[in-house]
């Protein structure tokens, strides 16, 4: 026969709900011990698990004082209360409760956007079915027994069942971290600057993927490499070279912040670049991204670097509904990294991100959730609206302009100018070319106007259609109408106006970067 514990006594519920307008899970239990109705707080008990499972599953450290615990609550957006209000019972026995009065829980649900409402316990959720179910309208999930009396459940398969309040809180699930380097053991793709990440390599390669797919910077890197190795190589090209070395990768200021940044490495910190993200950041074209990068991947801190991938991957994996590119969900995401980052591999775990959004959390269009590891912790794939993430504003439509470009070709050479020092492709040498798209003959017109009466040498102009062409840049579009034309000699007078140069076709190839826009008029 079971030990009688005591006297049946009536007892009010003695502890407030805990919850607030950003509460997004209610966890109920079915009545406060002996112990939590002392110290007037939920869980007091020093051998229930409920605190140590939730610090769990949420990687984080276990709240002590009552101070900490409600903190933590409010923190993580969840509200606590227990499904009794008045009962019948002996000490903390559960299973002599009788007489049940219920908690009226339509006072949270009126007032926080309860995604999913849990039960601690088979005896919590017996009563919210019988008591609260109907009347709420809402259903609750059983989740296994915090308490010590449950002692067939470890704290770690605790852990295991309720990490799946991870879903509705929008957070990350622990050890997810794990398997993404797990799947990036065998998923790393194969990089040249994956072989040797000292930080130069991983500097460099990182500022030259900034807006650039990888296949496209391989070539770059390799013979960036091998004509500056190092970052005084770097400090001290010339810059007719540095552009020759960047032509076509685009974002030129993206080379002139690497040297400018190269010379302050060489004169402050004796050419290594520092492995602290905040001095990483002072230095020119290193934001928060690439400073992560560098850290992690080079100095391997446990610090994010997180991209578009990242960010994508992220607002999929906890149906984000805000804008990517809002600070509060980058702080979000980040915040969610910084948790589950494996502190061991966090260069590791952050490239993992990038090849995962690379080959398999695809962007626009279909992903590939079926080759993903983390498949079964996504909630767009749980929900089949993986589709409908990341969230973006429609942004603003980019400016068309259409331009009318020339080749000249002259028996002295090819016209090149050079664009301003501010604004888009800034200080880059061009073909000359004009706002506006003219057809074959207000291009003849054009160019004639260009000549003065009496100017002979430039009387003779052979025109020839190069076609239309279109560069697509961040906030602008130039639609583009070129044109090759043949003249004996530009006058003196007008290469100064215009501020053109000639150069020889050997120079033009070997030593004047002009940007990619004008790739279809190079001849
Ligand atoms: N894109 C930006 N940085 C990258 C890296 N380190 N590996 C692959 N893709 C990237």
């Amino acid at each position: 026969m079971a030990k009688k514990q005591g006297e049946y006594r009536r007892i009010d519920h003695p502890i407030p709900p805990l919850y607030d307008e950003n509460s997004k899970i209610l966890i109920l239990g079915s009545f406060p011990s002996v112990k939590s109705r002392e110290t007037a707080f939920f869980y007091g008990h020093p051998q229930n698990r409920f605190w140590s499972v939730l610090a769990g599953v949420l990687s984080q450290e276990v709240p002590v004082t009552i101070e900490e615990k409600r903190d933590f609550l409010h923190f993580n957006h969840i509200a606590v209360w227990d499904v009794i209000g008045s009962c019948d019972i002996i000490g903390s026995s559960d299973s002599s409760i009788r007489n049940v009065e219920p908690n009226d829980i339509s006072l949270i649900l009126d007032r926080a956007d309860i995604r999913q409402i849990y039960c601690n316990g088979a005896k919590s959720h017996e009563y919210f079915c019988r008591y609260q179910e109907k009347r709420s309208g809402r259903s609750a999930l059983r989740l296994p027994s915090t308490s010590p009396a449950n002692a067939a459940f470890s704290r770690e398969r605790l852990i295991d069942q309720w990490k799946q309040i991870c879903g509705p809180l929008q957070t990350a699930a622990p050890g997810i971290g794990q398997v993404l380097l797990d799947w990036y053991d065998y998923n790393a793709r194969i990089l040249p600057w994956r072989s040797q990440p000292t930080p130069y390599h991983v500097w460099v390669s990182e500022i030259m993927l900034q807006q650039t797919r990888v296949e496209a910077v391989k070539a770059y890197y390799e013979r960036w490499m091998e004509m500056l190795p190092d970052t005084r190589a770097l400090a001290a090209v010339p810059d007719q070279m540095l552009m020759k070395l960047w032509e076509g990768l685009g974002y030129y200021n993206r080379a002139r912040n690497l040297k400018k940044a190269a010379q302050i490495v060489v004169d402050k910190y004796e050419g290594d670049l520092p492995s602290d993200p905040d001095a990483l950041r002072e230095l020119p074209g290193i934001g928060e991204y690439t400073s992560g990068a560098i850290a992690s991947i080079a100095f391997g801190l446990p610090v994010p670097a997180l991209d578009g991938n990242g960010l994508r991957i992220f607002a999929r994996l906890l149906t984000l509904e805000e804008d990517i590119r809002k600070t509060s969900c980058k702080r979000k995401i980040r915040q969610e990294i910084e948790r589950i980052l494996p502190r061991d591999r966090a260069g590791d775990f952050n490239q993992a991100l990038m090849d995962l959004g690379s080959s398999v959390c695809l962007p626009n269009g279909q992903p590939l959730c079926d080759q993903c590891p983390w498949e079964a912790v996504c909630q767009a794939r749980s929900q089949g609206r993986q589709e409908e993430y990341p969230r973006k504003q429609q942004k603003k439509k980019r400016r068309i302009d259409h331009l009318t470009v020339f080749f000249i070709e002259t028996e002295k050479g090819i016209v090149l100018h050079k664009r301003p020092d501010r604004g888009l492709l800034s200080g880059l040498w061009e073909l000359p070319n004009i706002l506006g798209e003219l057809g074959p003959d207000g291009a003849q017109d054009w160019l004639m106007d260009q000549v003065r009466p009496g100017e002979e040498e430039a009387s003779e102009i052979a025109l020839q259609s190069l076609g239309k062409a279109k560069h697509i840049f961040s906030h602008v579009e130039w639609r583009m109408m070129g044109y090759h034309v043949r003249m004996k000699e530009l006058p003196e007078r007008l290469l100064q106006e215009k501020k053109w140069v000639l150069v020889t076709a050997q120079e033009f190839k070997n030593d004047y970067a002009v940007p990619t826009a004008f790739e279809k008029y190079k001849l």
